[in-house]
């Protein structure tokens, strides 16, 4: 079977730094190798992305098409904003899961939007870098049917 894609959005390359009493303490680079591990045990390879770009990340999910059997994302703030990153999820054709580190329902009201959610499966948010190993079990049956 083709890898699970993990897609991080903007900013994402700045946990651990980045508002901790948000986000965390937990680097991308932690919450990775949480996901390998987690991989691992599931029976699943796993590619994953990170990138400030909006391009950048519309052109990994066009590559998925081909390479990835699932896509979990956490798109940051593009979320809120992009309509080019739910075409490109759309165009994928593959089974989706977005994920959030924290519950952005319980945040400012411009996070309470989102762009991706019309073609996820399902949303996990407010659990922290946690929420990402939920998504790989939930992705591991989506991809294995
Ligand atoms: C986020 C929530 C977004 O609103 C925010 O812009 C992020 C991170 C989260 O993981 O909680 O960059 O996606």
């Amino acid at each position: 079977m083709s890898p699970v894609l993990v897609l991080n959005g903007p900013n994402l390359n700045m946990l651990g730094k980045r508002q901790p009493e948000i986000y965390g303490r937990e680097t991308l680079a932690d919450i990775e190798a949480a996901c390998r591990t987690e991989a691992k045990g599931l029976d699943l390879s796993l590619d994953f992305f990170q990138s400030n770009h909006e391009g950048a990340l519309v052109e990994r999910i066009q590559q998925a098409r081909e390479a990835n059997s699932g896509i979990i994302i956490n798109a940051g703030a593009y979320t809120h904003t992009s309509v080019a990153l739910l075409d490109a999820l759309n165009a994928a054709e593959k089974p989706v899961i977005e994920v959030h580190l924290s519950n952005i329902y319980k945040r400012e009201e411009f996070r309470h939007h989102s762009y991706i959610s019309p073609v996820a499966v399902g949303v996990i948010c407010g659990f922290g870098g946690q929420g990402y190993l939920l998504a790989l079990r939930a992705i591991a049956r989506l991809v294995s049917r």
